[in-house]
């Protein structure tokens, strides 16, 4: 993705595909949390019709990713388990100023960053010969998918911000991004 400052390390990879069950579960975990998020800034920002149109869009993307991959654990024998946390979302919402209308910027600005990671990840998993074919199917897909979650969430931003100021605002959170990333331990996980 265009926006990522730095590369994920290749020593994630090795780690997701060799514990991917691990990684399957907390990737489920992450896309209930998207669909959590796409129907909180729907409640929270419903004056705006664009916003509302997009986020009920992708509301059903999250949440067919998410029985999408109930089902995948369910057939090789695993229930979806407890949600272990997110350090990487929960740093890059912290960046969130609390002041209304800079939140609503930012907020979207931080999904499209997750987005643009989380299409930066499939891809690595989607080319990983270690990890099974037909998962691989599936991350490919998931690659396209949230690629346009990405455009889609930069593209609010330009329709209630001017483009100077949304362009600025992401240079500044795709900086902290890139340092968030840096320093993830390579566990198991979707941002680990
Ligand atoms: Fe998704
Ligand atoms: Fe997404």
């Amino acid at each position: 993705m265009l926006c990522l400052q730095t590369p994920t390390n290749t020593a994630w990879l090795d780690v997701a595909a060799g514990n991917i069950i691990a990684v399957m579960k907390d990737h489920a975990h992450c896309e209930k949390k998207a669909a959590m998020n796409a129907l909180y800034l729907l409640a929270q920002y419903s004056e705006h019709d664009a916003l509302v149109r997009e986020m009920i869009t992708v509301l059903e993307e999250e949440t067919a990713h998410f029985k999408l991959m109930v089902g995948e654990l369910a057939q090789r024998g695993h229930s979806l388990g407890r949600d272990k946390g997110n350090s990487y979302a929960k740093q890059l919402a912290a960046l969130i100023r609390p002041n209304e209308p800079k939140r609503f910027l930012d907020a979207l600005l931080v999904d499209a960053l997750i987005e643009a990671r989380s299409c930066e990840r499939f891809t690595l998993l989607a080319g990983c010969e270690a990890i099974p074919a037909d998962l691989r199917g599936i991350y490919h897909a998931l690659m396209t998918s949230e690629e346009g979650h990405y455009l889609t969430f930069v593209r609010l931003a330009k329709e209630y911000f001017p483009e100077h100021e949304v362009d600025m605002r992401f240079h500044e959170l795709c900086g902290e991004e890139a340092s968030i990333v840096r320093a993830l331990p390579n566990k198991p996980a979707m941002h680990g």
